[in-house]
């Protein structure tokens, strides 16, 4: 490294005054030509210049070291802790001082490499978020241009041109709806009303409204074998029947025909129930995998196909399982299925 060429203060200063004591000892002794006296001169020179010269370099050097100190750790010392500083404690080393300098750099670049994420981030959300508007409220603005201009006295077309407008007026809605639970969920704001209740009573419930979709594909929507035996949880029941139907729905959404979404319970570690909503569909290839609970984030298949949503569904049910203290995973193979999974506390703690 090249610290370890660095000359030391010490080094430096005897240099110096190597340089300037034997030129002047050779002249002495030219001069005066009795060794022993060119040779004490020598010394004296050397001592005097080295002293002077150590003093002036260290002076300077701290004094520059001292205002970096102050510029990067932004502080001000009052009187009393200076004079600490500079009387009690050690004075660092030129070393020590380069590890504080480049911790300081490593930390300040963590620091910068965070806001350049949020800021893509944040660039990434308002794209997507005005996507996301954009088509409804055209479809709205088409919808009503032509009602008014002469559609709405047509009666072939007028009552299904209003049932559109209607239809986009609800996805808006929802959208808002769902970013302002997220924005809910994130700020903490968001109190949970947690209480004692059996989860395969709630599962059943959600398949009970989703029969309708679900029949729609053809699709079977079954307990595992061996989890019936009822497990209460302490939780939230209304927001775990949201997750519940979000990963139904998807399941629904992204199975295959004829297909079936099976759930299981199981206890772990004697305080926490595994919950996993499985389904033989088409899956979600590992490029896709680590970023579905992102906020809008949807795989090439669900953005291809109408039934897509906005791909807000997972970030909610992550951030309320996150809210009840546990976490939410995801296994999937492509054309093999995807499990969706997380836990919840089985008592009050
Ligand atoms: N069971 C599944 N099988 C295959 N892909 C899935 C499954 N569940 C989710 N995905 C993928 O993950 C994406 C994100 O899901 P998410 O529930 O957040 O959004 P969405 O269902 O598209 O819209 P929303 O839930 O907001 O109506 C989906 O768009 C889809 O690409
Ligand atoms: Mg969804």
């Amino acid at each position: 490294m090249s610290s370890q060429k660095n000359l030391s203060p010490q080094q430096l200063s005897a240099n110096t005054a190597l340089a300037l004591s034997i030129p002047i000892g050779i002249a002495f002794y030219i001069i005066h030509p009795v060794w022993w006296i060119a040779l004490l001169f020598t010394v004296l020179i050397f001592g005097c210049s080295y002293s002077i010269i150590h003093y002036t370099i260290k002076k300077f050097i701290y004094r520059k070291i001292k205002l970096i100190y102050k510029l990067i750790y932004q502080t001000k010392a009052s009187k009393r802790e200076e004079f600490y500083y500079k009387n009690f404690l050690p004075q660092k080393t030129i070393e020590e001082v380069r590890d504080d300098v480049e911790k300081w750099a490593i930390q300040r670049k963590d620091e910068i490499e965070l806001l350049q994420q949020n800021e893509t981030y944040r660039k990434e959300f308002l794209q997507n978020l005005s996507h996301e508007l954009k088509t409804p409220i055209f479809a709205i603005q088409g919808y009503v241009d032509t009602l008014l201009n002469g559609a709405l006295e047509n009666p072939a077309v007028n009552i299904k041109f209003l049932q559109s407008t209607s239809r986009n007026i609800d996805r808006l809605v929802n959208l808002v709806d769902d970013l302002d639970e997220i924005s809910r969920l994130e700020s903490g704001q968001q109190q949970l009303n947690c209480q004692q209740f059996i989860i395969q009573d709630l599962l059943k419930e959600v398949y009970e409204s989703l029969a309708i979709n679900a029949e729609q594909k053809s699709i079977r929507c079954v307990l595992k074998k061996g989890c019936e035996q009822p497990l209460s949880v302490f939780a939230d029941k209304e927001k775990i029947r949201q997750v519940f139907i979000n990963l139904v729905e998807n399941a629904i959404k992204y199975g295959k025909e004829n297909g079936t979404i099976e759930s299981s319970f199981y206890k772990i570690d004697g305080k926490r129930v595994l919950i996993e909503i499985s389904d033989d569909g088409a899956g979600i290839s590992e490029e896709h995998l680590p970023r579905i609970f992102e906020r809008f984030y949807r795989t090439d298949l669900a953005r291809s196909r109408k039934a897509g949503g906005s791909g807000l569904g997972l970030s909610i049910c992550k951030h309320i399982i996150e809210a009840h203290g546990e976490a939410m995973h995801v296994r999937s193979s492509i054309d093999v299925g995807t499990t969706f999974g997380f836990t919840l506390p089985k008592n009050k703690d």
